[in-house]
């Protein structure tokens, strides 16, 4: 497996800095004592604890050891020199502490996961008191190595309440995922499945959280996600996509999603590249704030390089159910670069209905392709937005639903209860592959 990260801060890195980003003006930002009173409360250099800056001796239990020494106060040196880092350290629980590197740690180690990880932790500060430290991970011998995953299976198993993602495949290929359930807490960070590689069929799985249900990320081919019970989600999507997209043969058959914020969703915010063939067909929804979305401004990603990615061949077909207020939301949203527009979208058979009030819109911008409010033609130019009221149910949109859905979200202050893995994640469907035991 990959190694995730050099240094890892707290559960998820990207919703601390998140968080942290959303408003700096209520609490202080950065740590609360001095650099210079943290050397002075006390120094622990890690060659006092067994290190050697001789580029080959592993310092991993140095660095635990002079943290230990130091962690409730006090600066963790890691002086001039290069310092080789075979085994991973977690460093729990500090306070008023930090790491001085003036050195150069480099990546001796091939194990997975973290190098180094810093959690629970407050008042905290790592810097190069001369500018001038760094950590080398040597990344390029894993690119090198491909270092897949392939013919592999996970199967007839729970994951439950994790701390951050649940299941993440990285550059896997030739794999199998089916009959799992995942349930994690009502808050976001908390994904179900991430996915991308080639060759993967991932199907008849639950997910309750409430981020990612089955998502596809880049770079990806040849893909397909079916039996899928969104039971208290985010919902399945692709991204976030950014520079050199490359995604194609991506379908999504069967999907059933309740309470969730989309049924599918495409994220990205500038970008290049192309996602192309896919199909999302068979999708059934209830309660879910967007239904299908397409959304190439995607705000909550930072602009990436690029005019746009190119959404080209993509199929909606027979999606049917209620979304939450479609006056408020459009139930069908196609929102696509002015710079790169949507070519050849096709929608078919879409056929869902507000839950409150009696009017629901659709809304597409410079969106190419056949049904609804895509513009047809074969200009492919940016033609701004269009939208569509509809002020009586859509025939033909009910649909059916699960037994057992979820009225509200998963506790994240109490421990989740382990649930057994169901024997339908479709209304009428059973598991492609039967269950290990039956049932
Ligand atoms: C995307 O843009 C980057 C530069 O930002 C460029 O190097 C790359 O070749 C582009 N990729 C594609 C697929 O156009
Ligand atoms: C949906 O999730 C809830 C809460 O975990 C659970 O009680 C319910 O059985 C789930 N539905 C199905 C059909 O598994």
């Amino acid at each position: 497996m990959h190694i995730r990260s050099i240094l890892l801060l707290g559960l998820n890195a990207f919703s601390v800095a998140w968080a942290q980003l959303a408003d700096t003006s209520s609490y202080p930002i950065g740590p609360l004592t001095t650099s210079d009173a943290k050397w002075a409360t006390k120094i622990c250099d890690i060659t006092d604890y067994g290190a050697v800056a001789d580029g080959a001796t592993d310092s991993g239990a140095a660095i635990l050891a002079a943290f230990n020494a130091c962690s409730s106060g006090g600066v963790v040196n890691i002086p001039l020199g290069t310092f080789a880092l075979a085994t991973w350290v977690t460093l729990s629980g500090g306070n008023a502490w930090a790491i001085n590197l003036e050195g150069i740690i480099v990546r001796t180690g091939t194990a997975g996961g973290n190098m180094i990880y810093i959690e629970h932790s407050t008042d905290f500060e790592i810097y190069s008191s001369r500018g001038e430290g760094a950590v080398q991970g040597y990344g390029y011998q894993f690119h090198s190595e491909g270092t897949y995953v392939t013919n592999f299976a996970i199967h007839d198993i729970a994951l439950v309440d994790s701390p951050a993602f649940h299941l993440t495949l990285d550059t896997c290929n030739q794999g199998e995922v089916y009959n799992m359930i995942i349930r994690g807490g009502n808050e976001g960070g908390l994904d179900g499945i991430d996915v991308w590689g080639f060759d993967i069929w991932v199907h008849d799985v639950e997910v309750t959280n409430k981020d990612e249900c089955v998502t596809i990320k880049n770079p990806s081919n040849h893909i397909l996600v079916e039996n899928i019970y969104c039971n208290w989600s985010g919902g399945c999507g692709m991204g976030s996509l950014g520079t050199d997209t490359d995604i194609s043969k991506i379908e999504y058959n069967n999907i059933y999603t309740v309470n969730s914020n989309q049924m599918f969703m495409f994220k990205s915010n500038g970008g290049n590249g192309t996602v192309t063939e896919v199909t999302l067909q068979n999708f059934i929804g209830h309660g879910n704030a967007y239904s299908l979305y397409i959304n190439a401004y995607w705000s909550d990603q930072t602009v990436a390089d690029g005019d746009g990615i190119l959404y080209n061949s993509i199929t909606f077909n027979n999606w049917k159910g209620t979304c939450a207020n479609g006056a408020q939301r459009p139930p069908l949203y196609v929102l696509c670069s002015s710079t790169n527009p949507c070519t050849n979208i096709i929608i078919e058979d879409f056929a869902m209905w507000t839950e409150s009030g009696s009017t629901e819109y659709y809304k597409c911008a410079d969106a190419w392709g056949q049904g609804y409010c895509l513009e047809g033609g074969s200009q492919h130019t940016a033609y701004g937005t269009t939208t569509s009221t509809v002020t009586a149910a859509p025939s033909g949109y009910s649909a059916a639903t699960m037994p057992g859905e979820l009225t509200a979200g998963l506790g994240i202050t109490t421990s989740i209860a382990i649930p057994t893995v169901p024997n339908t994640f479709f209304p009428g469907a059973t598991p492609a592959t039967p269950r290990v035991y039956g049932s």
